[in-house]
């Protein structure tokens, strides 16, 4: 099969250009002005954008959270990714505490494997580190693929490592040629404040904010980059949110070190105030909480600083069913927050065509560096001869509302109902294959790859 996408406007992390495509098989083939190639298939791309297929490397598929699942499947969660021009996305297999990183793996392969209908990588997250943890790394790096590993610093006696574990942690992957991820904020203070605020009868979603102070990331953030400077591994701090944690990275630059930061779109574009609607304040409960209006503009000036690497979204969704058991008791309210199909729409629509980033940054962020920083670059991430033909075409002028009448995540709501917003995906190829033209998806269950990653430097 041959696919000839012609005179489209080509955007890359670094270049800006008009030319054609060429693709054969799953890869890109050429690139030039006016290439004299017949194809099965022509697309007529003038006037539209093109660019690489988005990457998410932060998502929970049909995860066991909170006494419940996300409710996307590895099916429903990549198909509505693809609809948003997200090709590619990581997600999140938990290692049971008591239990190996092999059997973890196993139950996540049972679920993804044959059903996925986009692309998708695992991160590792170490809930248990032990002596067997070191002989289960090196395979997860040398034989798996698997090259990252989730820490986290709250959510105490389910998923929490303490600091003794997340020092031997970083030291066996330095070691390996692999990188820590962390969920920075400091769990004992959490636990503290939500225990105090359920004494005081304080239930309502806004506790569920006031439970997770904007220090209580900001220490923890200093925390691990002070930790990965002693022990020289490479770290990424996900889903930051707030302007006290990035002045921690930011120290931590001041003596040259490289802390890899992620913020989600969520973060940016949405603020607490959303947490003093007492009825529906559940729809925004996710873990860190959302910040304030100074926080956004941080964030903002962060990606433009080179600080921030990454906008993904944490797509943990769940239906309002779910989010209603904790309708007595926010801490009961399972975190989460659904983006998956919405992140490079939103953050086309306010960060490009709102004046903030410019379109190169748009790619940067999105797709090249998730890509980098967790070794699958130049595979996926650019457009770019032998590189995988993963390539949104995208309309920059269409505005259109989204809603979940129309979405496809398998969530019965909409964090962003009725939003209105410019520029919409328009077809997408993943693999050579069109996978998405104009709302229909033509890929079918277990189109979907696993990616095996590469070794990471840390440096991008
Ligand atoms: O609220 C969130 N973020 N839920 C998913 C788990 C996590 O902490 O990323
Ligand atoms: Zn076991
Ligand atoms: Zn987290
Ligand atoms: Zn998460």
């Amino acid at each position: 099969m041959s696919l000839l996408i012609k005179n489209g406007r080509i955007v890359t992390a670094t270049d800006d250009y008009v030319a054609d495509i060429w693709v054969e098989g799953e890869t890109v083939q050429a690139i030039g002005k006016d290439l004299p190639f017949r194809a099965n298939n022509v697309i007529d791309a003038t006037g539209l954008l093109v660019f690489p297929g988005g990457v998410d490397p932060h998502v929970h598929l049909d995860m066991p959270f909170m006494g419940t699942f996300s409710s996307d499947t590895h099916e429903t969660g990549t198909r509505a990714a693809l609809h948003g021009g997200t090709t590619t996305v990581i997600d999140f297999v938990l290692q049971k505490q008591g239990h190996s990183l092999k059997e973890a793996l196993a139950e996540w392969n049972s679920r993804a494997r044959g059903t996925a209908v986009g692309d998708y990588s695992f991160h590792m997250a170490v809930t248990d580190f032990n002596e067997n943890t070191r002989d289960e790394i090196r395979e997860m790096i040398d034989n798996e693929g698997i090259t990252s590993f989730k820490t986290f610093m709250a959510y105490k006696g389910a998923l929490m490592i303490d600091d003794r574990q997340m020092v031997a942690l970083m030291q066996e992957v330095k070691k390996q040629g692999g990188l820590v991820t962390v969920h920075a904020t400091n769990g004992d203070v959490i636990d503290y404040l939500t225990a105090k605020h359920r004494a005081e009868g304080k239930l309502t979603p806004l506790y569920h904010y006031l439970s997770q102070p904007e220090m209580t990331e900001a220490e923890a953030s200093g925390r691990f980059a002070d930790m990965a400077d002693y022990t020289g591994c490479p770290g990424y701090i996900v889903h930051m949110t707030c302007e006290g944690a990035l002045n921690a990275v930011r120290n931590a630059t001041r003596r040259n070190q490289k802390v890899f930061v992620e913020t989600c779109i969520q973060y940016l574009i949405l603020d607490a105030s959303l947490y003093e609607n007492a009825a529906e304040g559940a729809k925004w409960v996710m873990s860190p909480p959302l910040r304030e209006k100074k926080d956004q503009t941080t964030l903002w000036a962060g990606i433009n600083q080179g600080l921030v690497q990454v906008v993904a979204t944490d797509h943990c969704p769940f239906k309002w069913e779910q989010k209603l058991m904790g309708k007595d008791d926010f801490s009961k309210i399972p975190n989460g927050h659904p983006a998956i199909e919405n992140r490079l729409e939103l953050l086309y629509s306010e960060g490009v065509h709102s004046g903030k980033i410019s379109l190169n940054k748009f790619v940067e962020v999105a797709c090249t560096n998730p890509a980098k920083i967790f070794g699958m670059f130049p595979r996926k991430g650019t457009i770019a001869v032998g590189s995988d033909a993963d390539l949104v075409i995208f309309d920059p002028t269409t505005k259109h509302r989204l809603s979940a009448e129309t979405h496809h995540m398998n969530v019965d709501y909409s964090a962003y109902e009725g939003w209105e917003i410019t520029g919409k995906v328009k077809t997408v190829l993943l693999r050579g294959k069109v996978v998405i033209d104009d709302g229909t998806c033509l890929a079918e269950k277990g189109y979907g790859q696993f990616i095996k990653r590469n070794k990471v430097s840390g440096t991008i």
